[in-house]
């Protein structure tokens, strides 16, 4: 946000972000949930909520009636398209390629180089730490393992987080998860 486009705005109070999760089609599921007769799904909104609310809505009562909808099949929950299997065999290679961060150079060599509000992985052997250097200058520091499944995780100086390359898993700089798929926090 800026002057430019926002000029009645004087001071910004606060600041916020969000991390939207894109599948694999782009497109909600919507529709019968398989192997359930009476049980529908709207799901994978990826930002769209409301919008998914009034398509499913629609789309869920012509499924009961037994009316022809054309969006019925392009949503459906059950649907499997060719080239969605594409990009998920390319998005598997590309989680398997994170792995390859367990051999890679620390951002720095030593934590004392971290400067006030940096944050940083570093490499001790075999050992990952995410460190970070809060505006006091006291160090913060927990494993840079990822719970969920071992990846090693990145700074992220814009959100001042760590975060998994790998399924996108987020960290407080004290190690707290604040995003899921994984359900705990570093290891100090
Ligand atoms: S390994 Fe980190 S989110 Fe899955």
């Amino acid at each position: 946000m800026d002057k430019k486009h926002f000029p009645v705005v004087n001071d910004i109070s606060f600041k916020w972000s969000g991390q939207v999760m894109e599948h694999i089609d782009a497109l909600a599921y919507i529709g019968k949930k398989q192997g359930d007769d009476n049980m529908y799904v709207i799901t994978r909104d990826s930002g769209n909520g409301i919008t998914h609310g009034t398509l499913g809505g629609m789309i869920i009562k012509d499924i009961i009636t037994g009316k022809d909808n054309p969006w019925i099949d392009i949503y459906s929950p059950s649907r499997i398209s060719l080239k969605a299997k594409g990009i998920f065999l390319k998005e598997a290679g590309n989680m398997t390629a994170q792995y390859l961060d367990w051999f890679k150079e620390s951002d720095i060599k030593n934590v004392k180089d971290l400067q006030p509000g940096q944050g940083a992985i570093v490499a001790e052997g075999f050992k990952k730490i995410a460190a970070y250097c809060d505006e006091e200058n006291n160090l913060h520091v927990c494993t840079a393992v990822c719970p969920h499944l071992g990846a090693i995780l990145q700074w992220n100086a814009e959100e001042k987080t760590f975060d998994c390359p790998m399924h996108g898993s987020r960290f407080t700089v004290d190690g707290i998860v604040i995003n899921c798929p994984a359900i705990s926090d570093l290891k100090k």
